[in-house]
């Protein structure tokens, strides 16, 4: 083993390659329903490609802590099935017409069949996740699916509005720092209770990393969509502010904007289109005030926070491993 105590991609993708191989097959066999539009959905989106970054969270925090039974697996094809439940569901919400650089589910089968096979996504995740007989898979679950669906209609509320710092973190918490958080605990939750000495501080810093790595995660995904090319991305880039979504570098620079930035900025939050004021524009204003440099440097201080939640963590593959997603997550382009 290395002396180096963060791993690199390779080593990360030796030490899963396997796990993750079964994943996928597993995460086939929860999504077979006799009703073939479910089926062809579900399989539609995982063979459009995703990064999976969920399960593989689920799968190092299992490792750190000793587990390989085939609960990991089991789990792991469930939060990413969750996942691609809430994508089904976000798509709609969004009106978005691209995911995984191949048109939306909800552009090739409709609003009304993919709100259906979202629902049974949901239900067919749980439905698995019951199979572990573990209340404490459950708790995690339910609440978790609460907290996304609150994130949701929170941002559908403020939308077009101009929000403050502390409103956009407990968004990004909810819609999607939780996932990552319960995908580490999730992990805890299936090790043998004998692997570790105090059960409750290793999920406390387990999920502490996974709020922080998923606040790094989507800050990152609110500047790549709005600095990013949709062919490397995937989904519709310039999006956020088109759905009068405010982000992290917009609300920067509305603090710190001239009179004239900040009617640029709340004119197309308000009309919802980029017709009066051009994407462009609103990148220089961003730059000039350093606004997606602040947005990084805060994404970057949360993925360092993350590394730091699991300091205590006995040393493993896994744990070297952990502390490479965080600069994974903040030196992405998709
Ligand atoms: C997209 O998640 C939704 C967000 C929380 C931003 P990912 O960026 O993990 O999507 P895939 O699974 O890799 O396509
Ligand atoms: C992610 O938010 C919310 C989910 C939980 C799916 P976004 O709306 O920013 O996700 P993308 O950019 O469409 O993937
Ligand atoms: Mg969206
Ligand atoms: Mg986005």
């Amino acid at each position: 083993m290395s002396t180096l105590s963060i791993a690199t991609a390779k080593e990360v993708f030796d030490l899963l390659r396997d796990d993750l191989a079964a994943i996928e097959q597993e995460f086939t066999r929860q999504s077979a329903s006799n009703v073939d539009v479910i089926t062809d959905i579900a399989q539609y989106l995982m063979s459009g490609g995703g990064k999976r970054i969920r399960p593989l969270l689920l799968l190092l925090s299992a490792k750190a802590l000793g587990c390989d039974n085939h609960s990991r697996i089991r789990l792991g094809a469930v939060v990413e099935m969750l996942h691609t439940a809430t994508l089904v569901h976000d798509d709609i919400i969004d009106e978005a017409e691209l995911r995984r650089g191949r048109p939306s589910s909800n552009t090739t089968w409709g609003n009304a069949k993919c709100v259906l096979a979202g629902d049974w996504l949901y239900m067919q995740a749980f439905s698995n996740a019951l199979e572990e007989r573990n209340f404490r898979v459950l708790d995690l679950l339910i609440s978790l699916t609460q907290q996304m669906v609150e994130g949701e209609l929170l941002q559908m509320q403020k939308l077009g509005h101009l929000i403050n710092e502390e409103e956009y973190f407990d968004l990004i918490y909810r819609k999607t720092a939780c996932l990552f958080s319960v995908s580490m605990q999730l992990g805890a939750a299936i090790a043998p209770p004998q692997s570790f000495a105090n059960p409750a501080e290793i999920d406390s810093q387990l999920g502490e990393y996974g709020r922080n790595l998923g606040l790094a995660f989507q800050i990152v995904d609110d500047v790549l969509d709005l600095t990013a090319a949709e062919g490397i991305l995937g989904k519709p880039v310039a999006s956020d502010l088109r759905e009068g979504k405010a982000t992290l570098a917009i609300i920067h620079a509305l603090e710190r904007g001239t009179g004239a930035d900040r009617e640029a900025i709340r004119t197309v939050l308000a009309q919802r289109s980029f017709t009066t004021v051009s994407h462009s524009q609103i990148l220089e204003i961003l730059e000039r005030h350093g606004s997606i440099a602040y947005a990084m440097d805060t994404a970057c201080a949360y993925a360092e926070a993350a590394r730091l939640s699991i300091a205590d963590l006995p040393h493993s593959d896994a744990k070297r491993a952990l502390l490479w997603v965080p600069g994974f997550v903040t030196s992405r382009d998709r």
